[in-house]
């Protein structure tokens, strides 16, 4: 989704700091990308529609002492030139994420005051209406106040006034942005990633802060003028490379053994001495797990293992959902949030709105300076490191992880667990991170690819906790793939879908829950006599030479609450063998961005 990056500091390095800053947001989705920066006294804009590269062709590295960069994922108006950002209007040039819900009605009466709009965009009427502000206040601070009581919905601005040279602005509202600083510059970015080739030293800006920055200075005023706080960026968190990797998505998938390890170990060590720091669950008597996405799915598979396994009723909701409908919480009531950037607009709705009205919250999360992180009651990181892809895969399987260990916490609590079990589950936890070495090692699905990538429509089908992984599959392949696809609850699909089934419609099957194997297996031999070309993804344990499938994947067997983590990799792989042949854009697909920040 849209990104920013503003510098002031070195006047050769101005220009070379707002590319290099917005490539490292590219991974975020755009369609359209721009930079505006001061040269003697003027304010210069860039703008292209397209990749980066269109923009980087208009450039010259001219010498400027300030500017701001953005790339935009359109919302209001199509990806155009002219809707991208910076806008100008009267000596305000700016940049902005986030939307600007009320635009209607404040374009009408800035209209009616003579000004007049080139865009389809929201941003241009917020530009304008500071315009309009700082022409009443004749100061900058009084007119971005103004404006903020006016502006309705969301917003992270990076802002230039002309009649100010020297000079950029930021406000914020529920849309991030940092400051950051180093030796004689100072930055500004909607992601610490994009200024942490600069400077490990960011503050991160609260709702309705305003910012001034000038040479080696800054005002901040949040209620009123404070200092900022100032913390060190993790290294780790802002290394990224391909590593050898022909895709982020394929390296990110390969990652999964370190990632699972790192994220489950530190519970386990010491006779699961932090295992034992986690929350208080058996307090609880319903968790509700809120999220989009992929991370939804989690919510999937997480309810699957906390009623499984530590019998606690869990309701899973759709967070654009969950934010606007009644729901039926209490004290004794825990909302979980899950969410890899920790940014999503609607997940993090979600739990302002549990926070508001006190009900606990804990977040899942993989960036633990993200708001997210900052505003739940209690937090637990998974250990995924930086992901790239747009299609998440690796913090996807450590959510999983996590979701297993709160389960084993709360069985644990409710003494639902004895030794000799705990002693077994121990050992497939010790042993998972080299199983799912062994898995990307062994599996090859490039012919099992070729077989199915010119189709254009693929089904999954599974029973509970295998649907469960389906429907993370099944939106695995369609995002980066662009095949359409459904994942259906094997027993459902003869209530109408099995109407799609044509001869060699391909049919992913999910077989790993030993309790209803012969019920799912009777549902495939349903669409494979009406024609589908039958795949099948079956545990070690439940393999069998049978007339059901034409082409089998066979996973290795660990302990049945774990068994979800090893099942959706060969999913995540064959998504990405069949996108490589179709000529997909796979760490960036087309419509997509990495972090939703807007609802
Ligand atoms: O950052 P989040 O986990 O909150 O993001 C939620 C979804 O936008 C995300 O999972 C999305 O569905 C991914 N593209 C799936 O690969």
């Amino acid at each position: 989704m849209c990104g920013i990056v503003g510098y002031l500091g070195n006047k050769e390095k101005t220009i070379s700091v707002l590319i290099e800053g917005l490539k490292t947001l590219e991974y975020r989705g755009y369609d359209s990308a721009g930079i505006a920066y001061q040269k003697e006294n003027k304010i210069k804009i860039i703008k292209s529609v397209g990749r980066l590269q269109n923009l980087e062709q208009k450039i010259n590295l001219e010498d400027s002492i300030l500017g701001i960069g953005h790339t935009r994922w359109a919302t209001h108006g199509k990806p155009s030139t002219t809707n991208s950002h910076p806008h100008q209007v009267g000596s305000i040039t700016l940049v902005h994420n986030g939307i600007i819900e009320n635009y209607i009605e404040l374009k009408q009466s800035l209209e009616k005051i003579g000004y007049h709009f080139q865009t389809e965009t929201d941003t241009e009427v917020a530009t304008a209406y500071i315009d309009y502000c700082y022409k009443q206040t004749k100061d900058m601070i009084k007119a971005l106040k103004k404006a903020k009581e006016k502006l309705k919905g969301s917003y992270a601005f990076g802002i230039i006034n002309s009649d100010e040279p020297n000079t950029l602005y930021a406000m914020k509202k529920e849309s991030p942005l940092i400051l950051g600083r180093s030796k004689d510059e100072l930055f500004l970015a909607s992601d610490p990633m994009a200024i942490s080739s600069h400077t490990k030293e960011i503050c991160y800006l609260k709702e309705g802060s305003i910012a001034k920055l000038e040479k080696n200075k800054i005002t901040l005023i949040e209620d009123k003028e404070t200092t900022p706080t100032w913390v060190t960026l993790d290294i780790e968190q802002t290394k990224c490379n391909k590593n050898g990797y022909e895709h982020y998505m394929l390296k990110e998938i390969h990652e999964q053994p370190d990632v699972i390890y790192n994220t489950i170990m530190p519970y386990l060590e010491n006779n699961l001495e932090n295992l034992h720091k986690m929350p208080h669950f058996s307090k609880y008597q319903k968790i509700q797990i809120v999220a989009c996405g992929s991370a939804y799915h989690t919510g999937l598979v997480g309810k699957w293992m906390l009623e499984t396994y530590a019998n606690i009723p869990v309701e899973v909701e759709i967070a654009s959902e969950y934010r606007y409908k009644k729901v039926f919480y209490d004290k004794k009531t825990l909302v979980i949030v899950v969410s890899q950037s920790g940014e999503t607009a609607d997940t993090l709705a979600s739990l302002r709105k549990a926070n508001k009205d006190g009900i606990d919250t804990l977040a899942i999360v993989n960036v633990i300076t993200s708001t997210i992180a900052r505003e739940a009651k209690y937090v637990l990181p998974v250990k995924a490191g930086i992901e790239i892809a747009v299609a998440t895969t690796k913090a996807y399987l450590a959510q999983l992880a996590l979701f297993s260990l709160i389960t084993l916490k709360l069985a644990l609590e409710k003494n639902q667990v004895n030794e000799e079990e705990l002693e077994e589950l121990l050992v497939h936890y010790q042993k998972l991170p080299i199983k799912i070495k062994k898995m990307l090692k062994e599996l090859n699905l490039k012919e099992l690819a070729s077989k199915v990538y010119k189709n254009e429509d693929i089904f999954f089908l599974g029973r509970g906790i295998d649907y469960a992984i389906c429907t993370e599959a099944s939106l695995k392949l369609k995002e980066i793939s662009y095949i359409h696809s459904e994942s259906y609850a094997a027993g459902e699909l003869k209530h109408g879908t099995i109407s799609l089934i044509n001869k060699k419609t391909p049919v992913l099957s999910l077989v790993t829950d030993k309790y209803i194997t012969e019920k799912t297996i009777s549902n495939i031999k349903e669409v494979k006599a009406r024609g589908a070309y039958s795949i099948v993804i079956i545990t070690q344990q439940l393999d069998e030479e049978a007339d059901y499938y034409d082409d089998k994947i066979v996973i290795p067997n660990t302990h049945f609450l774990l068994q979800p983590i090893l099942n959706i990799i060969p999913f995540q792989l064959l998504a990405y063998e069949i996108a490589k042949l179709r000529g997909c854009d796979i760490d960036k697909p087309k419509n997509l961005a990495k972090s939703v920040t807007v609802e």
